[in-house]
């Protein structure tokens, strides 16, 4: 791997987030295993990462995708994802929204709020709704990825799907399901799903998408496993007709890694500072969700020693990592962050007037393909109006 980051490196500069197919393929495919002997949908969540490059491989593997809405849906097209293997998420969905995506054709759509389908989903059209219910299950995951619980903004009641299920039968698909993102347990997903079938089969609805949040293993967690997870849900999910999912964290995060150089090592009273090109603009889940993720310097010569590693951005919140363990570098070394392909480039933003790396993709036979230049300064400011 060494040499293949400083060949990246070379040729493309940093920083530049790098994502191998191999890995990407191999994680596609369990997920596309899991309940592949009924009748089921997989889609790729592109909210975690929409390089078109990169969605048209899972396309290829017969994905479909879960988008939120016109710039989502354009990653799509671009990638060759055929409109009706795509699900309409979000919880703030517009009238000219809508109309956008039933022009384009796209086939399904997951109704957030009991106000959002009188609002816009009383006629007739030719989208498929589910009705994204909150079964006000603890996913146990960080508050700010959890989304099932009572408290959080999304979905609604059963009590609200029945009351809708009792008027508009024959307008409802489907139920929709999304706890929360990052989970490792099996119980929830179970829990969740068990509690939607009861509605379920008394309104005889027989599709069911029961969403993403499968996790991974950043640090000392388990990675969710999915042969518990098919053991347990299958008795459940043998009794619908049709069952989509919505993955984007497990299989985009192993399969990316942000490679980026050292631009000062700094030395306080009390800590060690290794700076680096990027900090809370192209990785900023250390920052928003104190989330961990393993970094590596290439050149191992230095000592080890507890650092921070930290951007070069105007806030104490621009941080990679803290208190870590790391083989100190010099100025210009490169140095890799690990599980960063999902919403790392996704979330990536230009605070500080700060520019957003390449995106390069490492191919199955080891040759390199560049899938989104490097964001250029004068491109900065190119909507503003002096
Ligand atoms: N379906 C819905 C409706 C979602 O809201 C999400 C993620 C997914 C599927 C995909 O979840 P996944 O399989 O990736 O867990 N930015 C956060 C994660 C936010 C997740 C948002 N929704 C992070 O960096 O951890």
């Amino acid at each position: 791997m060494k040499e293949k980051f400083e060949n990246i490196a070379d040729i493309y500069g940093t920083p530049v987030y790098v994502y191998f197919e191999d890995i990407l393929l191999k994680r596609a495919k369990k997920v596309k295993e899991v309940f592949e002997d009924l009748n089921f949908l997989p889609t790729v969540a592109v909210k975690a990462n929409n390089n078109p490059a990169l969605l048209k491989i899972l396309e290829e593997m017969g994905f479909g995708a879960d988008i939120l809405g016109e710039g989502e849906l354009l990653a799509c097209t671009l990638a060759g994802i055929s409109p009706d293997k795509i699900v309409w998420n979000g919880n703030g969905k517009t009238f000219e929204q809508k109309e956008y995506m039933i022009k384009n054709k796209v086939k399904y759509v997951n109704v957030d709020s009991f106000e959002e389908f009188n609002y816009l989903w009383k006629e007739e059209n030719n989208i498929e709704l589910f009705l994204r219910v909150n079964p006000d299950i603890d996913a146990k995951t960080h508050p700010y990825i959890s989304t099932g619980l009572k408290k959080h903004k999304f979905g609604m009641s059963f009590t609200q799907a029945e009351d809708l299920l009792k008027k508009y039968s024959e307008r409802i698909s489907g139920f929709h399901l999304h706890i929360g993102s990052q989970i490792t347990e099996v119980l929830p997903f179970k829990e969740a799903l068990e509690k939607t079938y009861e509605l379920a089969k008394k309104y005889n609805i027989r599709k069911i998408n029961i969403g993403g949040g499968w996790g991974i293993k950043y640090k000392s967690e388990n990675e969710l496993d999915l042969n518990i997870l098919r053991k347990e849900l299958l008795p459940t999910l043998k009794n619908f007709d049709l069952i989509i999912n919505e993955i984007g964290r497990f299989i985009f995060a192993p399969a990316g890694f942000l490679l980026t150089k050292v631009v000062m090592v700094k030395k306080t009273e009390t800590k060690t500072f290794v700076v680096t090109e990027s900090g809370m603009n192209h990785l900023i889940r250390p920052a928003l969700y104190g989330a961990y993720h393993e970094i590596e310097v290439l050149d191992k010569s230095g000592p080890v020693e507890k650092v921070d590693v930290v951007g070069p951005l105007c806030e104490s919140g621009d941080f990679l990592a803290k208190d870590i363990e790391l083989n100190l570098p010099k100025i210009g070394d490169l140095i890799v962050v690990k599980n960063a392909g999902a919403y790392g480039f996704s979330m990536a933003n230009n605070y500080n007037g700060t520019t957003q790396p390449a995106e390069v993709l490492v191919k199955k036979d080891g040759s390199l393909k560049l899938i989104r230049k490097k964001q250029k300064v004068e491109e900065l400011f190119s909507s503003c109006i002096i």
